[in-house]
Order: C-alpha cells, then structure tokens, then sequence
C-alpha cells in the first residue's frame, strides 16, 4: 500500500507547522491505542497507526479521531519498514496472547512437538526482532533522540537468578527490548527506553474465577499462588498507558520505565470491595490450584509462573525502574488513575450476579 507522504501529511494548517510523525505499532489495541490517542490530543503530532486490517471498526475508530491508518504486518518487515519510514517516534508492542491461543498456532505447536507457550514465545521474539530490524533500517535518522518507546516486561530468568526458566511472555519481550535491540543495533538502542507495564486493571476477564470467585454465602474470593502482601505494579492500559508514554518521551533516552500503580493483591481485593460494595478476601493458592481451574491448561501454566514470579523476586523482576512519580519529579505531568479509579470506571454487574 502506498504511503501519503509525511511531509505533506503532518503539515499542521493552525499553525503552518511540520508535525513529527508518531507511529504505533498495535493502535487498534489497548496499549498501542491509548498511545496514539494521547498523542492524537498534542496538535505537534501526526499519529500513524499500524493495523492488519484498516477496514475493522476499531481501526476506522482511529482513523475518525485523526489517525492515518496504514496496513503492516509483525510478521513482514517491510511493511514495517515502510510504515516507519520518516517516523520521529515509534511506540512499540508485541503480542504473546494471539499466536498462544489462535487454533492455528495450536496446531502448528503441536506438528513442531512444542508446547503452544514456546510456540508463542518464537512468534513474539520474531515480531519484536522484525520491529527492531526495521526501526533501524527505516528511522533510526529520522527518529528523535527518546525515539524508540518499547512496551516490555522483565527477563524472569535472568531476575529469578535462572528459577524462572519458562515464563515465556515476559523473557520473549525482555529478550527483544533491550537486549536484541542493544546487541544488533546500538544507534536505535541509543534512542530507545523500556516501558514495563503493570497487571492490567481489566486482566480478570482474562481469569475470572481466579479473581472473583463468588462463595455460596454470597461472598467473594481472589486467589493466586502469589504472597498476599507483595506489592504488584497494576496499571489502567486504555486510559493511562498513552499519558505514561507521552510523558516517558520528554525523558532523556536509555531509561527503563514501570507503568502502574503497586498495591498487593489483597489491597487490590480491598479496593475492588470499596468500589463494589462486595465482601472479598484474598487466599494464597498453590500453582497447581490456579492450573486446575484455569479455562485451558496451558494458560493455567503460563500465568500461574507469572503469579509465582510476581509473588519471588517480583513482577519488575526487582529492576530499578522509573515510574510516574519520578516523572512528576522530573517536572514532567504524569496523570495516572489509582486502582480504585480504574476499578471505578469498570462494569462489575455480571461479576456480582
Ligand atoms: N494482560 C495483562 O495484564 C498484561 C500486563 C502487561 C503486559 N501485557 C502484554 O500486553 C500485550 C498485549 O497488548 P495489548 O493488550 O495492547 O494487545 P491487544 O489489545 O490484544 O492488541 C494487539 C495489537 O497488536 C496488533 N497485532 C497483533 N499481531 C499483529 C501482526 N502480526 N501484525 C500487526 N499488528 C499486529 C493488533 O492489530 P490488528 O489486529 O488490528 O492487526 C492489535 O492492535 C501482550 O504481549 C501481554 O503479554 C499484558
């Protein structure tokens, strides 16, 4: 597809000014979609958003807002190459979810006698490589010096002292952003910064019987295999993963960042019985509780690693890593919701019925 050109296109006809080029890989997406629409709201940005398919409604969505939208795929890197092409900033995400639970991929896992979780682990490893090799290719020049804002998590088995050798969704992003991108291609890793981001405030739709789990006497228990009061980061991804990007990009470069709020699971609890009005307390489970009664088993694996991980060293994998009041410190606006706003914000009927 045939790109229109930036020059033209960023032209801002308030002030006859060039706008600097945003481009966000996963815009029709919770992280990738609440990054282009904060920056969609700075009149200095022209936002590019990345999409299989700019013919789906959450893609229109975008394009109504102000977006142009342009057909990439994660899996060709010159589609990539061309939708980076004159990109001032990219904002970078890779997902492990897709190729772990898509049929195909399934069944592609078990041809290769490999579990789904590894399979996804390949994918998204490749995805994110795809989108280093063609940042460097295409933008490196032409990105500004913060530039290159890569959503990662932390290297479980590196940070567990090589405990954790397979919580693949977190090593597969860490093994991309920073270290395939600082070992192949130092320029782009010179203008790169690193945002973990916290527990999605909205992830028990992904478990809900783990999170909200309703008693016979009407009341309500959470339950992971993860200690009651170690702080874990939680973060809103639709409404505050674009004001924490936006504020990360006036940052010097080459810093590592945590997105969310840290409460323990059982405050978690706490705020969501002050939001609902529900009675809820949190139980310690073992891991293979929390297998036994996931929906598939080896999602079960793959996230109660993830809560074990959480629970010792941690979610941050205890890497010194800024977070939204060190930007505040920094003189830099940060705005996030506590877990109580965001829970606030959520629908909870279905949960409580
Ligand atoms: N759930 C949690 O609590 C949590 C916490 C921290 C981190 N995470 C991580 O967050 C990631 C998912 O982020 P998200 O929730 O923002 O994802 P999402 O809402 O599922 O969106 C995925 C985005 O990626 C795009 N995409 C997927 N495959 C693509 C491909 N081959 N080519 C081009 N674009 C592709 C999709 O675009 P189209 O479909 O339009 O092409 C979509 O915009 C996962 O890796 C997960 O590990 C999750």
């Amino acid at each position: 597809m045939a790109l229109p050109d930036h020059s033209t296109s960023g032209n801002n006809a308030a002030t006859g000014a060039t706008k600097k080029l945003v481009v966000v890989v996963g815009a029709t997406g919770n992280q990738g979609g609440s990054v282009a629409r904060r920056f969609l709201r700075d009149p200095q940005y022209a936002v590019r958003g990345l999409t299989r398919d700019p013919s789906s409604a959450a893609a229109k969505e975008l394009e109504a807002l102000g977006a142009e939208v342009v057909r990439a795929d994660l899996d060709d890197v010159d589609s990539l190459k061309a939708a980076f092409a004159g990109a001032n900033i990219i904002f970078s995400v890779t997902n492990y979810w897709e190729p772990f639970f898509r049929p195909d991929s399934r069944a592609r896992a078990r041809d290769l006698s490999m579990t789904c979780r590894r399979y996804a682990y390949d994918v998204e490893y490749r995805q994110g490589k795809n989108i280093a090799d063609a940042a460097a290719a295409a933008a490196v020049d032409s990105l500004d010096d913060n530039g290159f804002l890569a959503s990662t998590l932390s290297h479980a088995g590196r940070c567990s002292g090589g405990k954790f050798k397979d919580l693949y969704h977190f090593d597969a992003k860490a093994d991309v952003f920073p270290d395939y991108v600082t070992a192949a291609h130092p320029k782009l890793a010179a203008k790169m910064s690193c945002i973990h981001t916290g527990f999605f405030t909205t992830s028990h739709r992904m478990l809900p019987g783990a999170y909200f789990s309703k008693l016979p006497d009407g009341t309500f228990e959470m339950c992971f295999p993860c200690s009651p009061d170690k702080p874990v980061p939680h973060l809103d991804v639709n409404a505050d993963t674009g004001s924490f990007v936006y504020a990360v990009h006036q940052m010097p470069p080459g810093k590592a960042y945590m997105a969310g709020e840290y409460l323990s699971w059982s405050e978690f609890a706490s705020a969501w019985a002050k939001v609902t009005g529900a009675t809820i307390r949190y139980r310690e489970i073992s891991f293979d509780d929390l297998v036994d009664q996931a929906p598939d088993r080896d999602f079960g694996i793959e996230v109660a690693l993830m809560f074990a991980y959480t629970s010792e060293p941690g979610y941050d994998g205890e890497m010194e890593l800024l977070k939204a009041e060190d930007l505040r410190k920094a003189g830099i606006d940060c705005p996030m919701l506590t877990v109580e706003e965001s829970l606030a914000r959520q629908e909870w009927a279905a949960v409580l019925g």
